[in-house]
């Protein structure tokens, strides 16, 4: 190697394609990973995102393809052989035994101690340790079917951190966690990257590939759309990328189907993520009117805001400017309780985890 050339990528995929029968899922896909950097892999759902990432921890087999981990091409037949060389993958069915305790599903089948023997008190020591560097407040021997989703996706990263994984790939580990939650989970994918373990992050909620990514990569339809630094592209051009088209406004609709008065008002609904932070915007001056009897769609792509409106409604969330009236009276909404007593109600999608 030539002084001037740059040292491999700590992961490089290239050309991968796989069939499943009728589906061509991916399209020789490329995908780098560069050293200690958290890197957002997007794609709209049947993407390919799950297919790949399964194929990178040596669950599936490609049907073509390369992969190297720092410079050196590698093939892996088992999850086992990929967590050897250092991946771990976290998928969003954990694959945990609810019935054994923390510390037996972190050291599954690496206990200490002897094939006879397992040397407890190492294995609970080990495991404490590792819950206190993630901030795991749970004593080892808790089992694990006692935990929150949370809770067990700590578990997981514990069991990553035991294997000396040097690439943590999470597939949608946002997905059924509150934002109180999302936050301590990103904590600690920040805290690793400052210990030199990098993350390939899945999500559908591109705002937190700005709150946390530093490189995103896009698929379309099986195929590599883009690639590049989260500081360098904005949220449309990642919507662009993962639709494939670009995205006008919708024009106002001139008439409306109900004639009847507006029985909701929302106007200049404005909410900041934290307080502190002004540029960490969920809503913008979001104004609109509900009349009597009619339906009204809130259409979006995912991170739109869509939900963030309607939990503001609700008075799930608390906003930091605008006002709601309801038949025209302003009315102050700073609990769901009082958006029931204004006759609101909010149904929410249901997730079995
Ligand atoms: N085992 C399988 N058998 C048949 N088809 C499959 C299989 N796994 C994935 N596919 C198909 O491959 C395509 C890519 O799926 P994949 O799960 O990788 O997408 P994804 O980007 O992870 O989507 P999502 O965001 O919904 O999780 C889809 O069309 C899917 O139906
Ligand atoms: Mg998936």
């Amino acid at each position: 190697m030539s002084d001037t050339e740059a040292p491999p990528p700590l992961l490089r995929m290239t050309g991968i394609s796989k069939s499943f029968p009728g589906v061509r899922a991916l399209d020789a896909v490329d995908f780098e990973v560069g050293e200690a950097g958290i890197h957002a892999f997007l794609g709209e759902n049947g993407a390919g995102k799950s297919t790949l990432l399964k194929i990178l921890s040596g669950a599936q087999a490609p049907d073509s393809g390369t992969i190297e981990l720092g410079g050196k091409t590698i093939s892996f037949t088992s999850p086992q052989e990929a967590q050897a060389n250092g991946i771990a993958t976290i998928y969003q069915e954990f694959t945990l035994a609810p019935d054994m305790t923390i510390a037996e599903n972190v050291f599954i089948g690496r206990e200490p101690g002897s094939k006879l023997f397992i040397n407890r008190k190492q294995l609970e020591a080990q495991t404490s340790a590792l819950s206190k560097r993630i901030g795991l407040e749970r004593k080892p021997d808790a089992l694990v079917r006692d935990l929150s989703v949370a809770e067990q996706q700590m578990v997981e990263i514990a069991r990553a951190l035991s294997m000396q994984s040097r690439l943590i790939v999470m597939d949608e580990p946002t997905s059924a966690l509150s934002r109180t939650e999302v936050e301590k989970l990103f904590e600690i994918i920040r805290a690793l990257k400052r210990e030199g373990i990098s993350t390939i992050f899945v999500t559908h909620r591109l705002e937190e590939v700005f709150e946390i990514c530093d490189c995103y990569t896009v698929l379309r339809d099986g195929r590599h759309v883009g690639t590049g630094s989260v500081a360098d592209v904005t949220l449309d051009q990642i919507i662009r990328l993962m639709v494939g088209r670009e995205l006008g406004l919708l024009a106002p609709r001139e008439e409306s189907y109900a004639t009847g008065e507006v029985a909701l008002a929302v106007k200049s609904l404005t909410r900041r993520r934290k307080a502190s932070d002004a540029s960490a915007i969920e809503l913008h001056d979001v104004s609109f009117n509900v009349q009597k009897g009619e339906i009204l769609g809130l259409a979006g792509l995912v991170g739109a805001g869509r939900t963030e409106t309607a939990r503001a409604i609700f008075g799930a969330d608390t906003i930091d400017q605008g006002r709601i009236l309801i038949d025209g009276q302003p009315v102050a909404i700073t609990s769901p309780a009082d958006a029931i007593a204004q006759g609101i109600q909010f149904f929410v999608e249901c997730i079995s985890v």
